[in-house]
């Protein structure tokens, strides 16, 4: 099997950024222990600061060819705002679980608004980094059964 995690803008600076809300754990360290807790499954990073890339990563790894069962996203931002990462979402084959670190639900309004849940599989929300995780149990889960 094979995953792909996406994570877009302001997500390359995990560890450094509020720490109070997204933890003191690099993207990095949370790869490394998911890679290692799931030799089994191939786990595929891509991070943007950019729609348009984050879409295009969307189109090239989620159509037929492009080698990719599930993908775990976490758009940041996006999430609130883009409707053209919905749109890329609903066009493509592979189940996408939406992804938060922070519980987005007891932040400010307008973080409350997702565009993509609705073309996501499913939402996992609020449990810091380990909400990577559980979306990947729950991808798993979902393409064995
Ligand atoms: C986030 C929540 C978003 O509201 C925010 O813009 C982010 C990170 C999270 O993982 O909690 O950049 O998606």
């Amino acid at each position: 099997m094979k995953l792909l995690i996406i994570n877009g803008p302001n997500l390359n600076l995990l560890g450094r950024r509020e720490p109070g809300i997204y933890g003191s754990r690099s993207m990095e360290e949370c790869l490394r222990d998911l890679r290692d807790r799931y030799p089994d499954i191939a786990i595929e990073y891509f991070q943007s600061n950019h729609e348009g890339a984050i879409i295009d990563e969307i189109h090239r790894r989620g159509t037929p060819g492009g080698s990719c069962d599930g993908i775990v996203l976490n758009a940041g931002a996006y999430t609130h705002t883009s409707l053209a990462i919905a749109d890329a979402i609903a066009a493509v084959d592979v189940p996408v679980v939406e992804v938060h670190i922070s519980n987005v639900a007891a932040r400010e309004t307008i973080r409350h608004t997702s565009l993509l849940t609705a073309v996501c599989a499913g939402v996992i929300a609020g449990f810091g980094l380990d909400s990577y995780r559980l979306a990947i149990e729950a991808l798993r889960n979902r393409l064995e059964s």
